[in-house]
């Protein structure tokens, strides 16, 4: 049981001495943790039993004050209607580390989410266009997800829904039999199909017959025609390989990549059931689903020529997954600026009478922009994600070379240090706020970053480095040694992760994961600065070299779930 369980036991008991009723689950929730760490560990709120007791909170909370008692409170003070804790801090300390030396790599983690599946679509690129750090956003936060619900104990399922269906394609593979040549693209990419495709529309002003021909490809891979499948999964193979270069330094994998095409054959069966259901109308030609009711525009289901939409593809994506993965939650890790969207096609999954309608859950985030303009590939105003990770790599390799050149694994080191950094950039601050981009923000090692709580988990291995060798760290650990306030503050931090790993999940939030560990880091500093950690009194040596494997272990874990790796040497 953790510490704050143990103090919503034993204020629930005493509770029972006043006849009023508060079950300990719940007293827990109450608890919080006071803004001024001054104020104490904890504060227990006594609004809620004012109606029960008929007093008023602060005559309760003084009331309670007098009745508790328990050899893990220090003190415990009425101010306004709340009761204020200090736990003892040696308790304090044998409990949390304990807590998370008795398994280092699973402190936090559970099994709440035992037979239930997440599904998790994140990513999800288009074909034949370059990731650039506005995609960063999606992979990062999904890939945190996943990695949270993971260790949460839920089966998840990672799936990249590729934008591999549009009109766009058939005028590239147009302007590919046109102009193009298997060694260009297979060596230019995505640059090559890019060139295509503005070639495609430059001719097309002058020449309107290709545009039909443009559309006729497109039916041709619609269709299966073999010939334009070949060439349209070409095209995805390249953009696919280009991708798996950022995924992999990224680390991050998808168990799907079923996106829009998938779909193709499998259109049928929701087109039908809006039919019979009886939720489609005509509209100028279209068929749409009419959605004035709930606010807001028709949802399109299929165009004139009955070809199906991006909504149709999602509505259908959606049976599918239901079906295959029996989800309990599908989240949707994508922009805010298709809100709508999500809104709309969730609502079609209401009408057509599915109750899992509500387990579909948009994960918005804010918008990237670059150095204060508006991401635009025209423009110029462009970062693709693969420079911004190698610069940051190089900018690690140099501050290596020059601060511990006789580091060993340097390359490895720098990758992890480098990529660090930009992945942090993207979960520093909650989703739904926009990120501006700016190249020396994300090159920034200092302050608020991740080789700065990289370089504090290594700073904890090489202290336990150290210590394997110190006879200090047989001795009995001396709890008293760690009552200070600097590791107070650590040990508050650490027995507060697990309920940080529980909010995270709950409003699908890791910047929450990365702001703790951060904390964390910068508590742990501080302690380090103003204690002497292995020459101390053997016993107060023990404590704290205790404590410092308590950290490094919570900080990787920590750093794991926002999907940052921790080199052990820096
Ligand atoms: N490919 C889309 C885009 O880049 C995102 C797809 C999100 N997932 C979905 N099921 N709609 O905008």
């Amino acid at each position: 049981m953790d510490i704050k369980s143990r103090i919503a036991a034993w204020l629930a008991e005493t509770l029972t001495a006043f006849d009023a009723k508060l079950p300990t689950e719940q007293v827990r929730a109450l608890l919080e943790v006071p803004p001024d760490p001054a104020m104490g560990d904890y504060a227990f709120p006594c609004f809620l039993l004012a109606k029960q007791l008929r007093k008023a909170p602060p005559l309760i909370a003084q009331a309670l004050c007098e009745k508790l008692t328990s050899p893990e409170l220090a003190e415990a003070r009425p101010v306004g209607g709340y009761v204020n804790f200090h736990i003892n801090r040696a308790n304090l300390a044998q409990e949390v580390i304990g807590a998370v030396l008795a398994a280092p790599d699973a402190y936090g983690s559970t099994t709440q989410g035992a037979g239930k599946t997440i599904c998790l679509d994140y990513s999800s690129i288009n074909i034949a266009k370059r990731f650039h750090i506005g995609h960063l956003s999606t992979t990062m936060i999904g890939h945190s997800l996943r990695r949270l619900y993971d260790y949460l104990g839920y089966q998840t399922v990672s799936i990249n829904h590729l934008g591999d269906w549009g009109t766009q394609f058939g005028k590239m593979i147009c302007a590919y039999k046109h102009w193009g040549s298997k060694q260009e693209v297979e060596a230019g990419g995505i640059d090559a199909m890019t060139a295509l495709y503005v070639r495609f529309h430059d001719e097309a002003a002058n020449n309107p017959t290709l545009e039909d021909e443009g559309r006729a490809w497109f039916k041709r891979i619609e269709e299966g025609d073999a010939e334009a499948l070949e060439i349209f999964n070409w095209f995805k193979e390249l953009t696919l390989r280009d991708a798996a270069r950022v995924y992999d330094l990224l680390g991050v994998s998808f168990d799907s990549y079923a996106g829009e095409s998938f779909f193709n054959d499998k259109m049928d069966r929701p087109v039908a059931e809006l039919r019979n259901k009886g939720l489609l109308q005509e509209s100028d030609g279209a068929q749409v689903v009419d959605l004035e009711a709930y606010g807001m525009p028709p949802c399109l289901i299929l165009k004139q020529d009955g070809a199906t939409l991006y909504a149709t593809r999602d509505v259908a994506a959606a049976l599918y997954r239901k079906d295959t993965y029996d989800f309990d939650k599908c989240l949707y890790v994508v922009a805010y600026h298709q809100d709508l969207h999500f809104r709309q096609f969730f609502k079609v999954i209401e009408l057509m009478g599915y109750p899992w309608h509500k387990d579909l859950e948009h994960v918005s985030f804010g918008m990237v922009s670059y150095e204060g303009q508006s991401l635009s590939t025209r423009k110029g105003h462009v970062v693709y994600l693969e420079e911004a990770l190698l610069r940051a790599i190089e900018k690690a390799e140099a501050i290596i070379a020059e601060k511990s050149p006789g580091l060993e694994a340097r390359t490895e080191a720098a990758r992890q240090i480098g990529v660090g950094a930009v992945v942090y950039a993207a979960l520093q601050n909650n989703r739904i706020k926009d990120i501006d981009f700016w190249w020396d923000r994300a090159l920034n090692f200092d302050g608020e970053t991740a080789p700065y709580v990289q370089y504090t988990h290594a700073r904890c291995c090489s202290l336990l480095r150290k210590a394997t060798d110190d006879s200090a760290r047989m001795a009995q650990p001396d709890w008293t040694g760690l009552t200070d306030e600097e590791a107070r503050q650590v040990l508050l931090l650490i027995s507060r992760f697990p309920d940080v790993l529980q909010e995270a999940v709950a409003r699908n939030e890791p910047s929450m994961v990365t702001r703790h560990v951060t904390l964390l880091a910068q508590a742990y500093n501080k302690f380090y600065y103003e204690h002497r950690i292995l020459d101390g009194a053997p016993g107060v040596a023990t404590a704290r070299i205790k404590l410092t494997e308590a950290v490094r272990a919570v900080i990787k874990t920590g750093l794991y779930l926002i999907g940052i790796e921790a080199p052990e040497r820096m």
